[in-house]
């Protein structure tokens, strides 16, 4: 099972686009593909259509005494082989109560440790913020993707994710290594072109050298989740997803040879 975090502590980056699209392109590859909504916004729980009200079961009830199980938690999707779990507006309190109950942040690393064998790939959908969500999903994690928006601003996030990554590692002493994925990226603009060159020039080992462009159709959430669940042809956006996931699934081949 392969646990990918995709995060950045900046919002409106591409997170639960990119989510939402390697996940539906692991499961069109035949992989069984589960997709974790950690962010208390809840955009990847709307994308597949369940609303906020009444709370749905959901990432919380991973937090409870005793906690869930994924498996009671997830849900299918109107894809084969991809499942999810939702996200619930509790999620937003429950920083607070990490500082009353020590040890939860390593309930999901848990509650994915008894889920092994049930899907291949796991997609962990992170909130903007690095609080307890996100220490979880840095835990759980065999690798961390951060989707970057090609803007000059971005690089300071970037930074700070790879910062976090290596407080990650040393302290589980467990290679937590970070793909780059460059998003929201428009060749029209300067700022676009310079910015997709210096990520190329300080992250070369480890960006993906191509972008995932800016799709106008994309930036209408509907016609994202008709490309992913009702089969609408994919867009430029969709195009450049299926080879940004050729590219994470090719690095990810010497990990496991050395594992
Ligand atoms: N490649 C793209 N082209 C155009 N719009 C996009 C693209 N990727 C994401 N968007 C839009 O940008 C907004 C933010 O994306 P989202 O994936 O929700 O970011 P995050 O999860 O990081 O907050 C959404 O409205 C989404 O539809
Ligand atoms: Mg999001």
């Amino acid at each position: 099972m392969h646990v990918w975090a995709i995060a950045n502590q900046k919002g409106g980056v591409g997170k639960t686009t990119t989510t939402l699209a390697l996940g539906r392109l692991l499961a069109a590859r035949g992989q069984r593909v589960l997709l974790l909504d950690l962010d208390p916004h809840a955009s990847l729980t709307r994308a597949f259509g369940v609303p906020g009200e009444p709370q749905p079961e959901g990432v919380v009830d991973l937090f409870s005494a005793p906690p869930a199980t994924l498996a009671a938690l997830l849900r299918p999707s109107p894809v084969d082989g991809l499942d999810f779990v939702c996200a619930q507006t509790a999620l937003a309190t429950l920083e607070r109560r990490s500082a009353t109950q020590p040890g939860l942040g390593l309930a999901l690393a848990q509650a994915l440790e008894r889920h092994r064998g049930v899907h291949d790939h796991v997609l962990l959908d992170c909130p903007p913020t690095l609080g307890l969500l996100m220490v979880n999903a840095l835990a759980a994690a065999d690798r961390l993707v951060v989707p970057t928006q090609c803007e000059p601003l971005a690089l300071h996030g970037l930074a700070g994710m790879c910062r976090t990554a290596a407080m990650v590692e040393r302290s589980r002493q467990r290679p937590l290594p970070v793909a780059v994925l460059p998003t929201l990226y428009d060749r029209r603009t300067r700022a676009g072109r310079e910015t997709l060159a210096r990520l190329r020039e300080d992250y070369a080992d480890r960006a993906w050298d191509e972008a995932v462009p800016v799709d106008t159709q994309l930036a209408n959430a509907d016609v994202l989740a008709r490309q992913v669940f009702s089969g609408e042809p994919p867009g430029r956006a969709m195009g450049a997803y299926a080879r940004a996931l050729d590219w994470l699934l090719g690095a990810d081949r010497p990990m496991e040879r050395a594992a």
